[in-house]
Formats: structure tokens, C-alpha cells, sequence
């Protein structure tokens, strides 16, 4: 089969097509041919030797990615829910080796959820990482009620336009940041309020927030810890920006949070209903080939990604 090789830690050089043997699955395990997937910013980080680098470097090959979408072609002995044939998606294995680029996965099955028929492969494919992301920050770390005040920031990015979408499902009152090239797209997956980080100055346009979802982290934290209410919370996701989060908070009298989220096949459902009552929807604004991956690496590398991007096998 073709897979994607990662050869060295480094550029996009290092992103190599290659035919390799078909993995083997374990019992717990289904064999999985990819229709689409999608890639993330720790794809970018770890194909340069940060992110999950550590956990991967002794692996040989090294093949990056966890999001796919994709059709059952076996079935490991001790696999109950899922059946040959069956249109399956999800988050594999992460933070381990995923190995999601490539034409045939080995998936454990309670890292992934059936695909309803009314959701493309793709649009399943893109619901995945940044999806649960935002499900499990929204739900289990920030603990969202109905009417609180939530500043999502990088409200147009991966994460945040699922977060936008399923804190409105939570009942939320939404303010998300992004540029003012993207106050269209925010506004119109639901956010209440926009706020424009290049030109307005967040402290003088917002204020008493109860939570924020922050996807951007350093600086953003001081910022965002200026226009919160007693007793907020502030969620940081980016390792390597987000650190500071707890101390800062504290500083301040507020309650700081990180999170790192993991393969959860129930998470992963519910999303999938999400996507089938078309609660959530899932913007893709650019597509690739299989072939196209390291130009596919360059966009999310370029931190200007509205929504998510998509690779077609
Ligand atoms: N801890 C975890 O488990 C976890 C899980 C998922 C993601 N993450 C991390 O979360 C971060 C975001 O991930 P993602 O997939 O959402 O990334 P992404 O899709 O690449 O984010 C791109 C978006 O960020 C926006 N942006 C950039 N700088 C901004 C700023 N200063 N203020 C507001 N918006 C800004 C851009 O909007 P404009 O073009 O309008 O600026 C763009 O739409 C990454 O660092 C990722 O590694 C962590």
C-alpha cells in the first residue's frame, strides 16, 4: 500500500510517498481503508520535531496523522461493533503513531464512531481531532451552561468553529475573535459577538466573561485575563504557549486550565449525531490529494486555515 513517510524531523521535504507491507490488526482492531483525511496543527508541529516528536521518534517508519474516514475491510476476533463494509470515522490513536497517511489503517474500534450516510467522507473526516477537541473543552473542562458568557478565541480556525458551533448548542452566549476577514464566516456559524484581534483592543470591546476557550495561548492569556468576571475560567490549548496558563490565572484570582485530548470513540458518536441532525457542520475550505500532503502541510503551517482542510486519498 502507499503510505506517507515521515524520513526526518524537519521541512515538508521529509513527507515522503512510499509502498510499505499492509498492517497488521490485533483483535481489538479493524482494518481500515482511508477515503479521506485531515491533518493538524500538531501534524505540523511534530513533523518539526516538536508536539508529539518525543512519543514517535523511536518508530521506524514514522507515519503521521490520526484523522480518517474511512471502510471497514476486516475485522479483528474480538471486534463487536463494527462489520466489513461499514463507513467508519474517527481520531486514531492519539497522542500515539497514528499512521493515518496511508491507504489501509489499523484502528482500535473504540477510537471511532459509524459515519452516518448523510455526512460525506469527507465532512467526516475534518469532524475528528478538532472536533473532539472542542467537544471535551467545551463540555468537561470549561463545563458549559446555559447563558454563560464564552470568548472563544481563533474562532475561524480547526477547533474553534466546532467550538463556536457546539457552545451554541450548549447554550452559550458567543464571542469569538478572529481577523476581519473572517467576521462574516464567524458571525454566520453563530457567534453573537466579533471581535477583530488586529484592530480592536479586546479590553476596551469585552468584559465580563465567565469562560474562555483559548487556541492561541502566550500573550493571549494576559489579554484574556483582563476582560473575565470572578470566578472565570480560561482553557489554553497549545502546548508550548499554554504553560503559564495555571500560574497566570491564579495570579489573578481565576482558574486556569490546559487539556490534551484523547482517541474517545463515545465522544467521537456524539459528534456524529451532531453532524447528522445538522446541529454542527464542518467548513472545508481547501482540498488536497494524497500527493498534494506537503502542500497540504504548508496551509495549516501558515496559521490562516478557516475551518479545516481536507485530503483526499
Ligand atoms: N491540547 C489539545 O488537545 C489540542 C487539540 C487541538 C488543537 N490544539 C492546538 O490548538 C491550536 C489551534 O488549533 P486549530 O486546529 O484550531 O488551528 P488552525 O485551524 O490552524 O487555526 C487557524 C486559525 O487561527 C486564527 N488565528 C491565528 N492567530 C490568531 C489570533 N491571534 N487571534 C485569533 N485568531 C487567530 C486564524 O484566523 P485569522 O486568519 O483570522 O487570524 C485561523 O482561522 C494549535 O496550536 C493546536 O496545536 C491543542
Amino acid at each position: 500500500m502507499k503510505a506517507i513517510v515521515l524520513k526526518d524531523f524537519g521541512g515538508v521535504e521529509n513527507l515522503q510517498i512510499e509502498e510499505i507491507p499492509l498492517p497488521e490488526i490485533a483483535p481489538n482492531e479493524v482494518l481500515v481503508e482511508t477515503k479521506s483525511i485531515s491533518i493538524n496543527p500538531v501534524d505540523i508541529k511534530t513533523r518539526s520535531g516538536r508536539g508529539l516528536t518525543a512519543r514517535l521518534k523511536e518508530f521506524n517508519p514514522i507515519i503521521l496523522g490520526w484523522d480518517i474516514s474511512v471502510v471497514v475491510v476486516e475485522t479483528g476476533s474480538a471486534v463487536t461493533k463494527f462489520s466489513k463494509g461499514d463507513e467508519v470515522f474517527g481520531m486514531v490513536n492519539f497522542p500515539g503513531h497514528g499512521k493515518a497517511y496511508a491507504q489501509f489503517v489499523a484502528a482500535p474500534e473504540n477510537h471511532l464512531a459509524k459515519k452516518p450516510p448523510s455526512v460525506s467522507f469527507e465532512e467526516a473526516a475534518v469532524s475528528t481531532l478538532a472536533a473532539l477537541t472542542a467537544l471535551e473543552g467545551l463540555r468537561d473542562k470549561l463545563n458549559i451552561k446555559q447563558d454563560d458568557k464564552l470568548l472563544i478565541h481563533a474562532a475561524a480556525g480547526g477547533v474553534g468553529h466546532f467550538a463556536v458551533q457546539l457552545a451554541k448548542q450548549m447554550g452559550a452566549w458567543v464571542i469569538g475573535t478572529a481577523s476581519g476577514s473572517n467576521r462574516e464566516f464567524v458571525l454566520g456559524i453563530g457567534a453573537d459577538e466579533f471581535v477583530d484581534y488586529r484592530t480592536e483592543n479586546l479590553a476596551e470591546v469585552v468584559k465580563d466573561v465567565d469562560k474562555v476557550f483559548d487556541s492561541i495561548g502566550g500573550e493571549n492569556i494576559d489579554l484574556s485575563l483582563k476582560v473575565m468576571k470572578p470566578g472565570g475560567l480560561i482553557l489554553c490549548i497549545p502546548s508550548g504557549r499554554n504553560e503559564l496558563v495555571q500560574e497566570k490565572a491564579a495570579a489573578a484570582g481565576f482558574t486556569g486550565m490546559t487539556m490534551m485530548v484523547h482517541s474517545n470513540g463515545l465522544n467521537q458518536e456524539q459528534i456524529a449525531g451532531f453532524l447528522e441532525k445538522k446541529l454542527i457542520k464542518a467548513h472545508i475550505s481547501k482540498r488536497f490529494s494524497f500527493e498534494q500532503m506537503q502542500d497540504a502541510h504548508l496551509q495549516i503551517e501558515s496559521g490562516r486555515t478557516v475551518g479545516k482542510i481536507v485530503i483526499n486519498i
